[in-house]
């Protein structure tokens, strides 16, 4: 982040560490060879803990969608009953890739901005037994909200233990914690360019026992995205096609940051930025969008105040250097985004607070200058435990007079 450096806030690609940007620059080098086996071996296995799981992970390249395109066509027949629980424009689409590939697909579609609620679910799952999958998103990038995925996945095992759950966590894994084996998930998805601080180009995808066996029957077609060619191509340290070999220096460069790091501190990072985020934006009056109870800690969504062009906003935003994303769908124009996923800092987000600060007030928006910074920053040091030394005075001043 620089002069000519934006700060980019949208919720991926996110933007890449100086080591993972030299990465992507390296010379190629023989993808069946020594050095690609051994580099491949190490971002699986430091990338199965963010999964929570022990089973096989495939490293695809591809978008984000193509994996779960990957998740759908390997487990699923055409004709099988599959129930989309879709809160937002990421659960929309792989309901449509299922019901691509010839799924008998169920939509149980919960307003934006809503999470799903196990309860309902469970309920829908009584009255309508026999589903072969239910797809879930962990993180909605369109609304900035996440699912309690622990939650909705003890509901499906439940009532239908045998429901293949299969979860969309491009833009969650890796910056909030995910046990896939614990809470009896079957299929998880992520891509490069979210928390793992990469180009885009990569999906990873991991599958339980359960699911890699569901792929011996599913007979969808699938050769490219074919997760056991992978398997098998992965177990000799290569993949079954030339890989994105320059977005796989990246991850490798990354999970080196992120082992230094360690996942700890990674998910709490995370939490300190987003609630840093919340109070700023909050503090400059703009309204949250979303549950509360239900907030994304990779990405903030906010309404456009009423009677502001969000594009207008957008510009003099971005000609300060800021990078936001709009709303998605039916909430374009209405909301704005501010992603905090990845290498973010939280010396970035009071940057865009600042800047988001300075455009309102030069947009006669009611705002006092230093508010938002000034929530933002408390809201961080109160989530780091940290007290500011001044109030810590002012207060015990108080209390001898
Ligand atoms: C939750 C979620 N799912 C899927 C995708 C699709 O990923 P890609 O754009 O890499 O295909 C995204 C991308 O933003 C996402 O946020």
């Amino acid at each position: 982040m620089n002069r000519f450096e934006p700060n980019l806030r949208i919720p991926g690609p996110t933007a890449l560490p100086p080591t993972v940007r030299e990465a992507g620059a390296r010379q190629m080098i023989n993808h069946r060879g020594p050095e690609f086996a051994a580099m491949l071996g190490r971002i699986l296995g430091r990338m199965k803990p963010y999964f929570g799981t022990t089973s096989d992970v495939a490293m695809l390249s591809c978008a984000g969608s193509g994996g779960l395109e990957a998740a759908v066509v390997n487990t699923l027949s055409p004709g099988d009953r599959v129930l989309g629980v879709s809160i937002g424009s990421f659960g929309d689409r792989i309901a449509k890739i299922a019901q691509v590939y010839g799924a008998d697909v169920t939509k149980l579609s919960i307003e934006w901005g809503q999470a799903a609620d196990p309860s309902e679910l469970r309920a829908h799952l009584e009255a309508n037994p026999g589903y072969r999958a239910v797809l879930l998103t962990h993180n909605e990038t369109s609304t900035a909200v996440m699912n309690p995925i622990a939650e909705l996945a003890a509901a499906i095992r439940s009532v239908q233990p045998e429901a293949l759950i299969i979860v969309d966590s491009v833009s969650g894994l890796g910056a909030v914690p995910f046990q896939m084996d614990a809470w009896g998930v079957d299929v998880v998805v992520t891509g490069s360019q979210k928390a793992w601080m990469a180009a885009p180009g990569l999906a990873m995808v991991a599958a339980s026992e359960r699911a890699w066996a569901a792929m011996e029957t599913a007979t969808m077609p699938r050769f490219y995205l074919d997760l056991r060619k992978h398997r098998d191509a992965h177990a000799l340290g290569q993949t079954p096609w030339t890989p994105a070999i320059a977005v796989v220096f990246q991850v490798d460069a990354g999970l080196e940051l992120m082992e230094r790091e360690g996942a700890e501190a990674i998910f709490a990072r995370h939490e300190t930025c987003a609630a840093a985020t919340r109070a700023g934006l909050t503090a400059l009056g703009f309204e949250l969008f979303g549950d509360p109870a239900h907030y994304s800690r990779t990405v903030t969504a906010a309404r456009v105040p009423a009677g502001f062009d969000w594009k207008a906003i957008n510009a003099a935003v971005k000609g300060e250097g800021v990078v936001l994303a709009g709303g998605q769908g039916p909430l374009a124009g209405q909301i704005f985004r501010l992603g905090h996923l990845g290498s973010v800092t939280l010396g970035e987000i009071l940057d865009a607070i600042g800047v988001l600060e300075q455009v309102s007030i030069r947009f006669e928006r009611q705002v006092e200058p230093g508010a938002g910074i000034a929530a933002a920053q408390s809201a961080a040091l109160d989530r780091m435990g940290i007290r500011p030394a001044a109030a810590a005075t002012a207060a015990t001043a108080g209390a001898g007079a």
